[in-house]
């Protein structure tokens, strides 16, 4: 059995008033039956880590450098992130990589650094509207999966999200045949290069995902669980998406 993950990726969006969502979740889901995963803004890391100290909730950062220290402005390290009390990061957002020109091999490298502080990496990959109307899906997302992970993997610490560009944000969803199609070849993908260990590699879908299709979403094979951008700032709306992920 993998392991089910719901994360929630705040970007960059919440101040201090936001950590009452967080506390709302704490106490909702105490004895969850998958792994829980809240992404603030890098300003929240420290008081989120804190605030969530011994329960159920981890906490992650939504990007980070690839090297240790130096001369990066505005950038921080794995290794800040850990110190700050985060046990994770989101690698290689669409919103990263059309904003600050990311490339799979600068994702991969902060994978690396990731897996190197004893973290978890949520590495993100998806294709534009463009790419899929044109039947490029499976080369892009393969494309991306290749050059984004490193060949020495911690299975039980690396999570790939597939993310359509066109859902994020957008409130439109693949169909569930679509979501199907994209996961399982990325499922073979991880297998193909990892044997048995790829097959360990938790898939979430992320795009729109709310609480009215987080449940037809969760049914699909090969799904084990949601990256989550709006419905995650609210615990009311997050909570049944975690609902959903256990009952999976
Ligand atoms: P969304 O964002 O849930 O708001 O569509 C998902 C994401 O970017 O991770």
């Amino acid at each position: 059995m993998r392991r089910k993950l719901a994360a929630g990726n705040w970007k960059m969006n919440g101040t201090a008033s936001a950590l009452t969502e967080l506390s709302a979740l704490v106490r909702a889901h105490s004895a969850a039956q998958c792994d829980l995963l809240i992404c603030p803004p890098a300003t929240l890391l420290s008081r989120a880590a804190h605030q969530t100290e011994g329960s159920a909730i981890a906490i992650g950062g939504q990007d980070c450098h690839c090297e240790g220290s130096g001369a990066h402005t505005g950038d921080v390290s794995a290794e800040m992130l850990k110190d700050a009390g985060a046990s994770a990061a989101i690698l290689g957002h669409s919103e990263r990589r059309a904003e600050h020109g990311e490339t799979d091999s600068f994702v991969r490298a902060k994978v690396v650094s990731v897996l190197n502080a004893g973290m978890q990496a949520v590495v993100c990959l998806g294709e534009s509207l463009t790419e899929r109307e044109s039947g490029q899906t499976l080369q892009v997302v393969g494309t991306q999966l290749a050059g984004s992970l490193p060949d020495t993997i911690d299975p039980d610490r690396l999570v790939v999200a597939y993310e359509p560009i066109w859902a994020i944000g957008t409130g439109k969803v693949p169909t569930l045949d679509q979501i199907a199609e994209v996961h399982d070849f990325l499922r073979a993908e991880l297998i193909a290069r990892f044997g048995q260990e790829g097959d360990k590699i938790p898939l979430l879908y992320g795009g729109s995902v709310k609480p009215n299709n987080a449940a037809e979403i969760f049914a699909v094979e090969n799904v084990d669980g949601a990256l989550v951008g709006g419905a995650s700032l609210k615990a009311e709306d997050f909570s049944p998406i975690i609902s959903a992920l256990e009952a999976s």
